[in-house]
């Protein structure tokens, strides 16, 4: 993702709907083209989300003649995707300036975006030392889903970097196949060792003693822990539990919403029918048969190992290990 020129310039997004068939970047000049790139999952990862409802409040406010319109524009934006907390946290912090002078806000825009690179970055150092052995991943939490080298796919960036390859299992991820089509993509490209495995062999491959740890992103992780991520990564949670394996949620302090409690108050975002009967397009279901879509699942905390942030690894119990680290630093 990138800003082009200046306060009067655009968004530049790599449509991620296409890939890995096409690389074709977009081009936003009005904030309700963000808006539907997100919904459209053409840009998507909480993190990234974050980062362009950042640069779209910018967009946004070459439109309006009041900071009310703006505050407006910006909670159809937050309403893009419900579950992704970075989406509703980035555009409170642009509302947050009370401005509607483009400069300023651009200034912002590149400042959420700058510190989410920084934090993928910390993540991956922060990450390493618990790298050990081949590692499971679900969906797709690297570089095009944030605004840096991702946040569960960091640690094996920063490992690539240090000349070591770790083997990568990335499941495919039903029914949009992020971890298909964007995680076997950007890892392939980096020069990685990806093999992929349909999400329903997570659970042998797990019990088989091949995985070292499993790592995962998240879209909303709750005060107490509980975490909600892509669909299918609960079931991981689980399997992971069983085998005696470690399951690491890597995330940012901005994926932390620390108005809730606990995962039972997250709202889970419902996607169309059409996406699991006819998956990639193509019809897989008798007609008139209903499915059930949900794009995300909540992980109880007890399942998961340590939360790796920007700010550091955090061990059970959770609670205060959050609220320390969502106390100290801007968020
Ligand atoms: O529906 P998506 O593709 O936006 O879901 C993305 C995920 O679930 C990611 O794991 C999560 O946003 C973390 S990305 C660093």
């Amino acid at each position: 993702m990138k800003w082009a020129g200046g306060p009067s310039g655009r968004l530049r997004l790599l449509d991620q709907s296409l890939l890995p068939a096409r690389v074709r970047w977009l081009t936003c000049r009005h904030p309700r083209e963000v808006f539907s790139a997100i919904r459209m999952l053409r840009v998507r990862g909480a993190p990234a989300i974050g980062v362009a409802a950042g640069y779209a409040m910018v967009l946004a406010a070459r439109r309006c003649s009041t900071l009310a319109r703006l505050g407006r524009e910006g909670a159809v934006l937050a309403g893009a995707r419900p579950t992704a907390v970075n989406l509703s946290w980035a555009v409170k912090r642009m509302l947050a300036l009370r401005t509607l002078d483009a400069a300023a806000l651009l200034r912002e825009a590149r400042a959420i975006h700058a510190e989410d690179a920084d934090a993928c970055r910390r993540i991956g150092l922060a990450g390493l030392p618990l790298l050990r052995g081949a590692v499971l991943t679900h969906c797709n939490a690297g570089s095009l889903a944030t605004g840096g080298i991702g946040t569960a796919l960091a640690a094996v960036y920063e490992a690539l970097r240090r000349g070591r390859a770790p083997r990568v299992f990335s499941c495919e991820t039903r029914p949009l196949f992020q971890g298909a089509r964007l995680t076997a993509w950007e890892l392939s490209r980096a020069g990685a060792d990806v093999t992929l495995l349909v999400d329903a062999a997570a659970a042998g491959l797990l019990a088989s003693g091949t995985i070292g740890s499993v790592w995962v992103g998240a879209d909303r992780i709750a005060s107490n822990g509980d975490t909600a991520n892509k669909v299918g990564t609960y079931a991981h949670a689980l399997a992971a539990r069983a085998n005696g394996v470690p399951f690491y949620v890597a995330a940012p302090r901005s994926t932390f919403d620390p108005s809730i409690r606990t995962g039972r108050e997250i709202r889970i975002e419902q996607r169309g029918a059409e996406e699991v009967l006819a998956p990639l397009g193509r019809r897989a279901a008798p007609r008139g048969v209903p499915a059930w879509n949900p794009a995300f699942d909540i992980t109880p905390a007890r399942l998961i190992t340590a939360f790796v942030t920007e700010a550091g690894v955090l061990r059970p119990p959770f609670g205060p290990a959050i609220r320390r680290i969502l106390n100290t630093g801007s968020r």
